[in-house]
This record gives structure tokens, C-alpha cells and sequence, in this order.
């Protein structure tokens, strides 16, 4: 890598209309993380440190989805759309303290590839004032025609101006470019608006780096990377691929998927070796799991720790703040929210467990809840290690079941149970011998007495 400085420019004030939706495009999710944090990602991976974001509306949501990922990020609105070249100028408080490299992307291109980007940026190291970002469509139309001549590229013809001839072309622009930042300011003042579309268009700088003399090549990039995001329709078709690429990822690093096309990953899913993952789980953002963890099927899981060996499910939702250690059990139909479940502990059926510490080795038997919310505020639960919590219980919080403690089915816990201790919250059963016989009877009595008027 280079050690030449970089600052990414990601072009994100389109208006998205045809999305039909009251969000800004860019925040429209991938894989549960906003498209233009994508972006901003491949940007940094890139060694571009820096991002000007150019943003239309909801600026600071925008600015707030890319914070995370780069050290620096500055917004820049563009308040009239007047293309792409306008669009970069909008950042030129960025771009005038003087960069190395200038990478400009689009906010709508989640699946942009860094290595990509580093590549375009190694050959304006190598001496390319330009870099474009090609790709070959199945229908060119309406992308921008590359015009190439000896290895060289020529000028970007867009769709409306383009000739006959050039339309054939289907070697296109994909609209991202990489361009040698000290000179980028005076090359992107030059461009006019005097084509069919009235607009400042960006890729006028091919034209222009030219007549100063530059170097400008165009690189080949596949399609995916370039695939733009207009519609819901292409936001689901560019998710399938980014599920694609993350499940191969996941077993090619040791993770068994008996129908991958049926898992869902988020960007930040972790998942250890030796883990098997079964048809039809889903990973909401912020999953870690460990090595030689089972995930049944139909289980549900979001910003949850899952640590090695535990089994899950089927049907199990792990909600955030869910915490299994290892060799822990959560089976069918059991909700974990804000919970540490100490190591080899089981909860195997029908439970609900929020904000709670369950100790290594406890037994939470089938029905059990933690009643953890009185309507305004939460409580913990503390169930201690090696305790037995008895079918069909409540725990009202805050209360603690200490170290061994045996809980009777049906229970409603209010008070704290001492280790070692039974606690016993339920009315006492009485025997009353030969009463059932006498009740069948007379209401038999009852039944043939209607019949008969
Ligand atoms: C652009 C390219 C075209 C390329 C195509 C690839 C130009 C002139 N044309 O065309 O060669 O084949 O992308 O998809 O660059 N934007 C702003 N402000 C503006 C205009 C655009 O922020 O004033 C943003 C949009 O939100 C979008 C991106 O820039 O993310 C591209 O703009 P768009 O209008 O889609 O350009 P195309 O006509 O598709
Ligand atoms: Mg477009």
C-alpha cells in the first residue's frame, strides 16, 4: 500500500424517488448496515482514512451511519442537483487541502471492493492522473460509453450524447473514479454543462486531464461491484449477492451450512470454526459465535454473544444483550434479551429470560419467566449457580435464587431465596377421596334432567 494521503469522496445527495420511501436512499440497508457506510468501509480499507460525504438530505443520519467507520468525516449538502462533477465540488473544502488521491464513489454502491480501489489508487501512484472504473453490462444502456485508444482512455461518452457507434460500445463507466488529488480542483473547475442533459458531468475530466497532457486509463471491475441501488427491486438483488459473498466467506472459513441460501447474515456476523448452522436463521447485526456451536434451525439472533460449544434452538431468539457462555443450552421457543447464561447452564423450553445472570450449571425449567419489567422500569434477576428453577415459574425481579437453590414448578418468586434453600410459592394440593365420582354424577344428573323436558 501506498503511504500517499487519500481522501474518498462518496457522492449521496440523489433524491432516490424511485426507492418510494420517506429515507434517504443511502441509509437503505445492507446486510443491516446503511449503503453508504458500505461505501465509507471500502473507502477505509482502500487507505483512504478521510471521507467527505455530499449528502442532499438527512445529512446528519447520513454523517452518523459513516462516523463509526473513518477517522475523518466531513459533510458537505449539495443543495441543486446539477450532476456528478457538481456533486464532487460540492466537497472542494475537502478536497482543497490537498490529497494525494481522490477516490469518488457513489453512496448507492454498497458492494463496491476495496482491493478495487487500492488497485486504482496504485496506478495513480504509478503515474495515471485518472482512473476509471470499468465494466462490461449485459444492456449497456444508459451508462456512460468508455472510448478507448491504445490501452489508453479517450473521453466517457454518456448515453444521451453518445453517437451510433459508440452506443455499441458496452464496455461502460461504472462511475467510480480514482483521480490524482493535487490537481483535481482547477481539472474538475473546467467542466461545463453543455451536453443533452445540462449537467456538469464528472466524467468530462477524462477529456480534460487529456488536453492538459495526463495519463488517464480505464480499469476493468466486475459488474457486481459497480451494481447501483435505484429501486427496492435492486436493493433485494444487491443484498442476494452480499449474502452470497458472506455465506461462502462463512464456509470457507469452517462453517457448515446445510442450506445456505437459507441463512442471513449481517456485515458484523462472526461465527467460529466447526460452528453448523441450520436451514433458516437469521443474524440481526452485532453476532459473535464460537467454535463447535449448533444452531438448529428457525432461530433468531441480534447483537448476542454465543460462545463455544453452545447449542441453539431450533427456534431460539437470542435478543441483544443475550450472553451464552460456553457449553450453555437455549432450546425451542426461549427468548434471551440482556442476559449472561453462565457456562453449561441449560434453558431448554418455553422461557423467557430478560436481564438476568444465570450461574454455570442451572437448570431453568420449561415455562420459566423473569418477569423483569413492572411497566416503567427493569430488574435483574440473579439465578446462582447450579440452581433448579422448577416448571412454569415466575421470577419477580429484582430478586436472587442463590447458589443451588431449588425452585417448585409453578412457583411466583417475590422474595430472594437463600443458596441451598427450596423456595415454594404456590397454594398446597389437597386429596379429597371419592369426590370426583360425586361431582360426575351429579352433573350427569343435571345433563339427562334437561333431555327429558
Ligand atoms: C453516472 C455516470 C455514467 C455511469 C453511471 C454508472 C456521470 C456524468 N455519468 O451516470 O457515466 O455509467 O453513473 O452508474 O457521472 N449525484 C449527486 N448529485 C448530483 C448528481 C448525482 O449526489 O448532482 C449522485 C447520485 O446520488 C448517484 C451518483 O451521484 O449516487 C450518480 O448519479 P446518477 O444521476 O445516477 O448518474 P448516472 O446518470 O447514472
Ligand atoms: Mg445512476
Amino acid at each position: 500500500m501506498t503511504n500517499r494521503t487519500c481522501l474518498a469522496v462518496i457522492l449521496a445527495a440523489g433524491e432516490g424517488t424511485r426507492m418510494k420511501s420517506s429515507m434517504t436512499k443511502v441509509l437503505h440497508p445492507v446486510g443491516g448496515l446503511p449503503m453508504v457506510a458500505h461505501a465509507v468501509r471500502a473507502a477505509v480499507a482502500a487507505g483512504g482514512s478521510d471521507v467527505a460525504l455530499v449528502v442532499g438530505r438527512d445529512a446528519d443520519k447520513v454523517e452518523a451511519s459513516a462516523r463509526p467507520f473513518a477517522n475523518d468525516v466531513s459533510v458537505h449538502i449539495q443543495t441543486e442537483r446539477l450532476g456528478t462533477g457538481h456533486a464532487v465540488l460540492a466537497a472542494r473544502s475537502a478536497i482543497v487541502k490537498g490529497y494525494d488521491d481522490l477516490l469518488i464513489m457513489f453512496g448507492d454502491t454498497p458492494l463496491v471492493d476495496s482491493d478495487a480501489l487500492a488497485l486504482a489508487r496504485q496506478k495513480l501512484a504509478d503515474g495515471a492522473e485518472v482512473v476509471v472504473m470499468g465494466f462490461r453490462p449485459i444492456d449497456p444502456t444508459g451508462y456512460g460509453r468508455l472510448l478507448e485508444n491504445d490501452g489508453e482512455l479517450v473521453a466517457i461518452r454518456e448515453h444521451k450524447d453518445a453517437s451510433e457507434s459508440e452506443r455499441a460500445i458496452n464496455f461502460c463507466n461504472g462511475g467510480l473514479m480514482a483521480i490524482a488529488g493535487l490537481g483535481a480542483l482547477s481539472m474538475l473547475d473546467a467542466i461545463s454543462n453543455k451536453n443533452a442533459k445540462g449537467e456538469y458531468y464528472l466524467t468530462d475530466v477524462v477529456e480534460i486531464a487529456r488536453a492538459r497532457g495526463k495519463k488517464v486509463v480505464a480499469m476493468e471491475v466486475d459488474a457486481a461491484s459497480v451494481l447501483g441501488v435505484n429501486t427496492r427491486v435492486e436493493l433485494a438483488e444487491v443484498e442476494a449477492l452480499f449474502q452470497s459473498k458472506m455465506r461462502r466467506e462463512m464456509m470457507l472459513s469452517g462453517v457448515s451450512m446445510i442450506a445456505p441460501e437459507t441463512v442471513w447474515f449481517s456485515w458484523d456476523t462472526e461465527v467460529g470454526a466447526e460452528t453448523t448452522i441450520e436451514p433458516n436463521v437469521v443474524f440481526g447485526p452485532g453476532v459473535k459465535v464460537g467454535a463447535n456451536v449448533t444452531i438448529y434451525a428457525f432461530c433468531h439472533l441480534e447483537g448476542a454473544n454465543v460462545a463455544e460449544g453452545v447449542q441453539l434452538g431450533p427456534y431460539a431468539r437470542l435478543r441483544p444483550g443475550a450472553d451464552m457462555g460456553p457449553k450453555s443450552k437455549a432450546g425451542n421457543f426461549v427468548e434471551i434479551k440482556q442476559a449472561k447464561i453462565g457456562e453449561g447452564a441449560k434453558v431448554n423450553h418455553l422461557t423467557y429470560i430478560g436481564d438476568a445472570i444465570v450461574g454455570a450449571g442451572a437448570n431453568i425449567g420449561a415455562g420459566t419467566i423473569t418477569c423483569n419489567y413492572d411497566g416503567y422500569n427493569k430488574h435483574l434477576t440473579e439465578i446462582g449457580a447450579g440452581a433448579f428453577i422448577g416448571s412454569n415459574s415466575a421470577l419477580v425481579a429484582p430478586v436472587k435464587i442463590g447458589d443451588n437453590a431449588l425452585i417448585a414448578a409453578g412457583s411466583v418468586i417475590t422474595q430472594n431465596v437463600p443458596e441451598d434453600a427450596i423456595g415454594f410459592a404456590r397454594a398446597r394440593q389437597s386429596n379429597k377421596p371419592g369426590f370426583a365420582a360425586l361431582v360426575h354424577a351429579k352433573n350427569k344428573a343435571i345433563k339427562d334432567a334437561k333431555k327429558k323436558r
